[in-house]
């Protein structure tokens, strides 16, 4: 009989450990979530409003997040490690370089973490986008198309004649986000009456403002004769830096039409005193790739709700005269 007895009590004890050992690893409530958010950029605008509101949703949902700056594949690579071993079970990343995504992806795989991408979606070995990742990212032919139609109606709205008047273009065609972009607003133009020998492109070094600055000196020089420029390009920053390059060559603001894709940086141009050649901005929502990819990779973890694989969003434009309102509908009143 005492031997019965203790051999049960050995079992429940057994059986209580086991669900205590279980309940150390199952993830019951919010707070045992713990998500990164991973940006390669930290420094632009855009990376900062999604970091706020990746912020905000773990604040609703009371869940942990870290955000880290990754703006090269080792610092990448070890930001992973460094998150499983703090016990995360996932992360939202946008990559330094989409050639890195496999390697991302066996990291997760080897540490059973969820891996959802933002903004620049992995290249796989063969150069073919890893559409089996979740991706939240622009809709950027739209968008570059957006823009290219805006730039002709404010074109025609000064009067400018199609002969006259160039387009410059900082280009950065290794990612195809951004390729989308440029190539949209090209299709756009050329199919309304653009001269398509007078868009001159040049490729960026990077995605910021003095690599911008750089590629339009490189255009301006090549074409001196030149008196009115629109430009277009990436990101609000690369249009940014061509704008400077032209207030540098002496251009006047009405004989430069330029339009970016940003979320908070060129509001800047809207606010100084006399207008600059930034004209008009397509605004893109830092809530939706910041908010929804924290949420969806955060419900991800927590009850297994697998993503959607492919998310796109949407662009509004903006100009010095409703940028307040547009900013406010995106939520970005804290930037005004
Ligand atoms: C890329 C660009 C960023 C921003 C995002 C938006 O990552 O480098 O500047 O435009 O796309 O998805």
């Amino acid at each position: 009989m005492k031997a019965v007895l203790s051999s049960a009590l050995a079992a429940a004890i057994f059986a209580g450990s086991m669900t205590s050992c279980t309940q150390v690893k199952k993830i019951t409530s919010p707070a045992d979530v713990k998500i990164g958010f991973l940006v390669k950029q930290p420094e632009e605008q855009w990376f900062q409003n999604e970091w706020t509101f990746a912020q905000q949703c773990a604040d609703k949902y009371g869940f942990k997040l870290q955000k880290i700056g990754v703006p090269d594949g080792e610092k990448l690579l070890s930001a992973i490690d460094n998150l499983h071993a703090q016990g995360a079970q996932g992360f939202v990343v946008c990559v330094p370089d989409v050639k890195l995504g496999p390697a991302v992806v066996k990291k997760a795989a080897e540490y059973s973490m969820k891996v959802f991408t933002v903004d620049d979606q992995f290249v796989g070995p063969d150069g073919s986008l890893m559409t089996d990742v979740p991706y939240m990212g622009l809709s950027a032919r739209n968008i570059g198309k957006q823009v290219g139609g805006e730039l002709w109606a404010e074109m025609l709205k000064r009067g400018w004649k199609p002969e006259e008047v160039a387009a410059c273009v900082p280009t950065y065609d290794v990612l195809n986000t951004v390729k989308q972009r440029t190539d949209g607003a090209t299709d756009t133009l050329t199919a309304l009456g653009f001269k398509k020998e007078n868009i001159f492109t040049s490729a960026e070094k990077a995605l910021d403002v003095p690599s911008g600055m750089d590629a339009a000196n490189v255009i301006l020089t090549q074409h001196a004769k030149i008196e009115k420029w629109i430009v277009y390009s990436v990101n609000d920053e690369s249009v940014i830096g061509a704008i400077r390059a032209m207030e540098g060559r002496g251009f006047a603001a009405e004989n430069v039409i330029g339009i970016g894709i940003g979320a908070g940086q060129g509001f800047n141009e809207f606010k100084k005193d006399k207008p600059t050649g930034y004209f008009a901005c397509c605004m893109i929502s830092p809530k939706r790739h910041g908010f929804e990819t924290a949420e969806l990779t955060f419900k991800w973890v927590l009850n297994g709700a697998m993503p959607p694989l492919d998310t796109r969003t949407a662009g509004v434009m903006a100009n010095r005269e409703n940028f307040k309102q547009v900013a406010k509908d995106l939520g970005l009143e804290s930037l005004l």
